[in-house]
């Protein structure tokens, strides 16, 4: 399958309450802030940052996967507040199988009020409308219940369980594998 997006001009979204976009070295303490809180790293294998390098190793990782052409993360802003409240996007793209695995966090004062779905549907638009994949993946931790909820939300389908598929905070963790094929997102949103 063709793809459509370049990898040149970083896509910027914009919906009813955010803004999707490009991180940039201003937003070191945000990125900080947001990651140094333990409920955020909790289901995920990162630690919680202890200090602003973590964050900006955080930083680079955007800013190379994108040149790597292997994924891409927007930062969440709210409009209202210019603060940046989250991140999402892509990794481990491979453009062979026209498939990649989507990716979210955010700040817990911010959560339980739709935002990461209205953020999520901004970027699965991107992925099967402009960067035109297949199949969008997602892992995640069976304790991790807003998320599963939210992947239930957008329509994605449990496939199965990774059994002690993560070593993350001193333990082996199962993940349950989700997946959004392009024919599911074109029978839920078939303009
Ligand atoms: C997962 C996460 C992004 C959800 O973001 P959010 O903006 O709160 O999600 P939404 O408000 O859009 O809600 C999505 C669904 O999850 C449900 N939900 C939200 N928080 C929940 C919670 N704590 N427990 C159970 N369900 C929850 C909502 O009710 C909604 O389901 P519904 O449509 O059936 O009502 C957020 O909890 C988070 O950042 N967690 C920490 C980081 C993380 O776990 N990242 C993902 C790793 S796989």
């Amino acid at each position: 399958m063709e793809q459509a997006f370049s990898f040149q001009k970083f896509p910027c979204r914009e919906t009813k309450r955010l803004i999707l976009r490009k991180t940039e070295k201003r937003d070191l303490q945000d990125i900080y802030e947001m990651y140094a809180n333990e409920e955020v790293v909790k289901h995920t294998p990162m630690d919680a940052f202890i200090t602003r390098e973590d964050a900006w190793q955080e930083m680079i990782w955007h800013w190379e996967i994108y040149t790597q052409q292997i994924g891409l993360r927007w930062l969440i802003e709210d409009k209202e507040s210019g603060k940046v409240i989250g991140s999402c996007g892509y990794l481990n793209y491979l453009k062979e199988h026209s498939r990649i695995e989507i990716g979210y966090d955010l700040a817990p004062s911010f959560w339980g009020r739709g935002i990461m779905s209205e953020a999520a549907e901004a970027v699965l638009d991107f992925g099967f409308n402009d960067l035109n994949v297949n199949r969008i993946v997602a892992k995640v931790d069976p304790r991790n219940k807003a998320s599963i909820r939210l992947l239930s939300r957008l329509g994605f389908m449990e496939e199965s369980k990774l059994r002690e598929n993560v070593f993350e905070k001193e333990t082996f963790s199962d993940l349950y594998l989700y997946s959004l094929l392009r024919s599911d997102y074109m029978d839920r949103y078939p303009d």
